[in-house]
Formats: C-alpha cells, structure tokens, sequence
C-alpha cells in the first residue's frame, strides 16, 4: 500500500499541476519503501535528490502560471516552497553527514506537508488561472 494515494480531494482543478503532484507524490512513496524496509543510504540519497530536483521543477513551473494570472497569494505561497526545499536540504545534508535518522516520520513529515498544501493553498489559485485560461 503506498504512504500516499491520489485521489480527487487533491485535484487542484488545473490538470498540468495535478500531473506534477501526481509525481511528486510518486517519489515520496518511493522514498517511505526505501525507508521502511531499511533501505541504505546508497538507495535513500538519490532518490532523495529526485524528490529535491522535482520539487523545485514544480514549485518553479506553479510559481510561473501564479505570475502569469497576477494571483495575489503568490509571495505567501512562494514562502512555503521555500520552507519546504529546506527541509528536503536539510534532510540530504543530515543523510550525507549519517545523522538522518531514517525513520518514517521523514516520510510522514513529506506526505502531511505536501497533502497539507496542495489541499490548504494550492487550491486556492484554481479560480484565478482558469480565469486567465491556464490548463
Ligand atoms: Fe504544488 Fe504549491 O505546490
């Protein structure tokens, strides 16, 4: 059973950004196997590294339409990226030095942040970019 399954409570009603958390979401339950059944650091770390590069890929592509249809939430939302990139970095940076315990209240941690916030802000920008037509 993976951690996290897509359902449609967490459609942001734009389909290009549901593909990417669809992604997202796909790397994180690969992430929690990797972890829950006492995988190494030589199977955690990369793809932890995907999960940090795609995260980025999406928060810059969802930062771009937001600016594209003027949205007024956008620096607020812009600061949770931010805060959530650290706590991936952090997460490497602990892997790499041995001191990530790899429990899975990493993988939880991922999962009720990125469910937290598809759900409580990114939803909110569904009406503004299907007003400027983005898909
Ligand atoms: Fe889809 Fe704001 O992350």
């Amino acid at each position: 059973m993976p951690l996290i399954v897509w359902n449609n409570s967490l459609s942001v009603g734009i389909p290009s950004m549901d593909t990417q958390h669809q992604k997202l979401i796909n790397i994180i339950n690969r992430l929690h196997d990797a972890m829950s059944t006492g995988k190494g650091k030589d199977i955690i770390a990369p793809v932890l590294t995907e999960l940090h590069d795609y995260t980025v890929t999406h928060f810059t592509a969802e930062e771009k339409l937001m600016e594209q249809c003027k949205y007024e939430g956008l620096a607020m939302h812009k600061q949770q990226h931010s805060q959530f990139v650290n706590h991936i970095k952090k997460y490497q940076s602990d892997l790499e030095k041995g001191s990530l315990s790899v429990t899975l209240s990493v993988s939880n941690f991922l999962k009720d942040w990125l469910v937290n916030h598809i759900q409580g802000t990114d939803k909110k920008y569904e009406s503004a970019m299907k007003s400027a037509g983005i898909k």
